[in-house]
């Protein structure tokens, strides 16, 4: 069977993430995936695992994409068809339908997406999406809990926007870095914060440990760890020294300390420097807190003054090449205005 993926953002941490999850996984259009699975459930799991995921949509094999067979296939009040090969005919076909089934009420798309999961959950919408030059039918059958997301996002005991929370769903996305499954696996974030990677990695079923340098962090972790009923070994420590604790990790997963905000351009090049020993100190202490093979995820700020770029994963270049493997670097992600940007890195230990 055959299903399309619609994610939300078309960036490379969206599209390493799928790449790591959805083995075959073929980029149609910007924001569209299509990957084969045994059955519905099957996809519908793997997509719920995601973080870059919005939508599902199955192929409804053997049926033409012609307003007489699409008709058919309604069975709510509302419908939607939208044209993957020519977005601009989607109002043509959703009126022919309307007018065959002299019921109902369509929702016309604004963009070549179809509508968005909010639209879909309210108005109870039978979502289709046809492609007339390879005659493709497709059903939406999925969408993400967008009000879970936003409930970690904004409603956590403790979401302080000033501490540079990390949103899920890219906690999320950096977690399905790690290239191995997650039941009895250990994941540590040495630097919690207010434990957004560490609540992805339980939901995925990981068994998770928690440090940071203050003990309101992990605090603010523990409560948010609680109010969903997760339990995670929580340690106020530095993570330059995370093996005085913990030992046999899987992976680390982390955001780590990215300098104070809103630098001004002459401070960056002193910063700089700074951040790279201290991740170079982590990097060296976590190969023993990793088992062999062991896996790291993590991100490294890029900061632009102006004349230059500074990277601070340039450390990876250097030694520690004798003890980590490069798996995957160069995956991008910023938010939206922001000064700094963010490079992942995937190490495994050798
Ligand atoms: C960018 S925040 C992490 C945010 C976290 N990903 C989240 O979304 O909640 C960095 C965290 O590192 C902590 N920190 C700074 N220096 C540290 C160090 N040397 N060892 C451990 N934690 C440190 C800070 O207290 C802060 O909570």
């Amino acid at each position: 069977m055959r299903f399309i993926l619609f994610v939300g953002a078309s960036n490379t941490l969206a599209e390493s993430e799928i790449e790591a999850q959805i083995k075959g996984a073929v980029l149609r259009q910007p924001n569209l995936y299509v990957f084969e699975s045994e059955n519905e459930s099957t996809a519908t799991n793997l997509a719920s695992r995601l973080g870059s995921s919005i939508k599902l949509a199955i192929e409804m094999v053997g049926v033409a994409p012609v307003p007489t067979s699409l008709a058919d296939l309604i069975k709510a009040k509302n419908f939607s068809i939208t044209s993957l090969d020519g977005f601009k005919d989607s109002p043509q076909i959703n009126q022919e339908i309307k007018d065959l089934l002299q019921k109902g009420r369509f929702i016309l798309p604004k963009e070549q997406f179809g509508l968005s999961p909010v639209l879909l959950k309210k108005h109870k919408i039978d979502e289709f999406f046809v492609d007339q030059k390879s005659e493709e039918v497709w059903q939406t059958i999925w969408i993400h809990d967008f009000e879970h997301w936003i409930k970690k996002d904004r409603h956590m005991p403790f979401a302080n926007a000033k501490a540079g929370i990390l949103p899920p769903k890219i906690a999320r996305s950096m977690v399905n870095l790690v290239p191995i499954g997650p039941i009895g696996r250990l994941l540590v974030d040495p630097f919690c914060g207010s434990g957004r990677v560490l609540i992805e990695a339980l939901e995925l079923g990981f068994l998770v440990g928690g440090a940071d340098i203050l003990a309101d962090q992990v605090r603010e972790t523990k409560a948010n760890l609680d109010s969903l009923g997760f339990e995670g070994r929580l340690e106020v420590l530095d993570a330059t020294h995370l093996s005085d604790k913990f030992h046999d990790v899987d992976a680390i997963v982390t955001e780590p300390f990215l300098g104070k905000p809103n630098l001004r351009p002459d401070q960056i090049r002193y910063l700089v420097p700074g951040l790279q020993k201290l991740y170079l100190g982590c990097l060296k202490n976590w190969l023993s807190v990793l088992k062999p093979g062991g896996f790291v995820v993590m991100v490294f700020p890029s900061f632009d003054d102006g004349k230059h770029i500074y990277k601070t994963s340039s450390v990876i270049d250097g030694k520690l090449e004798l003890s980590y493997n490069l798996l995957k670097r160069d995956i991008l992600y910023s938010r939206p205005n922001a000064d700094v940007r963010r490079e992942i890195v995937v190490l495994q230990k050798k």
